[in-house]
């Protein structure tokens, strides 16, 4: 039997967003956190590098703020960026209070017994202003986080739920158009749950996983966007997806990110016969902003016909390179590459998703009701493309800020009643699931393809025709099958990825993350990328 629950608040997605805000509403609140996996799933657990923020003397707002308009490419949105940098050192402060335990530098401990914390640099920084947790920081904050919620007798943390579809006033055919709840796959029972909410959160992640290689985990197949989507809000900026320029190249290592701290700590790049490259792409070398590295080591490979290059950091003490890179150590010496005497094989793979679902400073949608914060949003703060350490700042500095925009409305907003159970009378189980497989492939591989670090307008028209006829295809199966976690996701990374493509091919030159051979060089004035849905209310 399917069941009905009742929350003031309902998040979806348990990473550095969800889990921030969570924690800080307040504690007479029902609140239910859902994931759609186990908890850790999201990308969070995996960040390595740290979170940007101006806490060294030294540092100023307006060089924080300089560099990420910079990275950026003409396109941020300064008030955001400058929100957003303004608020680091107090959301470090809150990180700090709930017991993150950011790397120590040893050397700075102070004579009155505080102590201050390791900075460590990264591309298009101009300051250290990285602090981190060595090179595992996302686990070091999730499992800080996490602890921290699961003693809040206020939040409930659900498992293995997974989102299909919000459900609005609008849809139900009421006046209105608030955002009222979501329709949840509860994987355990097989049954398609109605949670009311007076509150609605999309804390989802990003969309990585649109593409064959990624350094993403499974489930960043943009669920937060698609939904949000179909429930009438615009989506910005999708043609921004960023690649992280040094992914692990070896054959059994799925997905493995070699941070980009390694490059701040000294680490070069090189080609197979050792020789040094980024100079002749940028005078910052190695610590030019992503995108710029990122296509250089793909020019350099496709000129060469090589598989991949080298990240060599062997030069630096191998005590060193094990205190700050304990992760990285380790996994490689599990391929049998001992990064303290030898370069590490890398290669460029998807990794963020600059653009998303269009939000104000409170993260707030164009739906009444439905908010929107990390990944799966679009605050103007990474304009062509996101600065290193820039996206763990944005989950807590706007999670918070929504949560003060919630607790203002508080007073006006009921809980809604009688939602519609899901209907499933009309779906039998699938016994075609190899479709669902096939069409997976399909997708991320001409993604890769076509729509990847170099794109032409014939790619994207090509693009564009294979998506239309996956969505017709993934439209029949939806409305005849069951659903499943595949399929929700399937259903969304096709919805986003067309949506991606269609930004792409509006942006008719060459910026930042998205680079055309048709339109090679850069307009002069920079416009944002707006999709409307059909089901806009304007
Ligand atoms: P996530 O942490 O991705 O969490 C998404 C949550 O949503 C999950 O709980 C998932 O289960 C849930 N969810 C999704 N869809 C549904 C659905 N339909 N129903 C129910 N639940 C759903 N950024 C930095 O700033 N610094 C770094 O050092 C850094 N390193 C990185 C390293 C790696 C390997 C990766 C992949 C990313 C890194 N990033 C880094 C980026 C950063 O980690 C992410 O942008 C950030 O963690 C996103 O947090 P989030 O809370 O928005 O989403
Ligand atoms: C990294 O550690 O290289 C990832 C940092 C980021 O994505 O911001």
């Amino acid at each position: 039997m399917s069941q009905h629950y009742q929350h003031d608040v309902l998040v979806i997605g348990s990473g550095a967003a969800g889990l921030t805000l969570a924690l800080t509403l307040p504690e007479h609140l029902r609140i239910a956190v859902l994931s759609k996996g186990d908890l850790a799933n999201g990308s969070t657990y995996w960040a390595q590098g740290g979170v940007a923020a101006v806490l060294d003397d030294a540092d100023t707002v307006e060089s924080h703020v300089a560099d990420t308009l910079n990275a950026g490419g003409g396109l941020c949105r300064e008030d955001a960026v400058r929100f957003t940098v303004e608020h680091s050192r107090e959301a470090i402060q809150w990180l700090i209070e709930q017991g993150v335990p950011f790397t120590r530098d040893e050397e700075q401990d102070r004579e009155d017994g505080g102590f201050e914390f390791h900075l460590t640099r990264e591309g298009g920084h101009s300051h250290r202003r990285i602090i981190h947790a060595a090179d595992a920081t996302g686990a070091a904050i999730f499992n800080t986080l996490l602890q921290q919620t699961r003693k809040r007798a206020n939040i409930e943390l659900q498992e293995q739920r997974v989102a299909v579809d919000l459900i609005t006033e609008r849809k139900l055919g009421l006046q209105g158009e608030r955002c009222v709840g979501a329709y949840v796959l509860n994987r355990n029972s097989g049954e398609v749950d109605t949670y009311h909410a007076r509150f609605v959160i999309l804390a989802t992640g990003g969309a990585a996983k649109v593409y064959l290689y990624t350094s993403n985990p499974d489930g960043a197949s943009g669920d937060g966007i698609a939904m949000a989507w179909r429930a009438g809000c615009r989506v910005g900026n999708l043609e921004f997806n960023q690649f992280h320029p040094t992914c692990l190249y070896h054959p059994q290592a799925k997905s493995f990110l070699v941070t980009e701290a390694l490059r701040g700590e000294g680490a070069h790049l090189k080609l197979p016969n050792g020789e040094r490259f980024m100079a002749r792409f940028d005078a910052r070398e190695e610590l030019a902003p992503r995108d710029i590295v990122a296509r250089a080591i793909d020019h350099e490979m496709k000129r060469l016909g090589v598989d991949c290059v080298y990240l060599d950091i062997s030069h630096q003490p191998a005590e060193f390179v094990k205190a700050h890179f304990p992760t990285v150590y380790e996994r490689c010496l599990q391929f049998g590459i001992d990064i303290t005497r030898q370069p590490i094989p890398v290669v460029p793979a998807a990794h963020y998703t600059c653009g998303g679902v269009v939000v104000d400073r409170h993260g707030h949608t164009d739906v009444p009701g439905l908010y929107a914060i990390g990944e799966t949003s679009f605050t103007g703060l990474h304009g062509a493309n996101r600065m290193a350490s820039n996206s763990l700042l944005e989950c807590f500095v706007y999670a918070r800020s929504a949560v003060e925009d919630i607790v203002a409305q508080l007073d006006r907003v009921p809980m809604p009643q009688n939602l519609p159970t899901w209907d499933a009378s009309q779906v039998t189980d699938s016994d075609e699931d190899v479709i669902i497989a096939h069409n997976w492939d399909e997708l991320r591989r001409f993604m890769w393809d076509y729509v990847g670090i170099v794109r032409t307008n014939k790619r994207l028209q090509r693009a564009q025709h294979r998506v239309r006829l996956l969505l017709d295809e993934i439209d029949e199966f939806y409305s005849n099958y069951k659903v499943s976690r595949d399929l929700i996701e399937l259903r969304n990374l096709a919805q986003v990825a067309e949506l991606m493509i269609e930004s792409a091919m509006l942006r008719r030159e060459s910026r930042g993350l998205h680079y055309t051979l048709d339109y090679p060089d850069m307009l002069p004035e920079a416009h944002d990328t707006i999709l409307a849905p059909p089901t806009y209310a304007g």
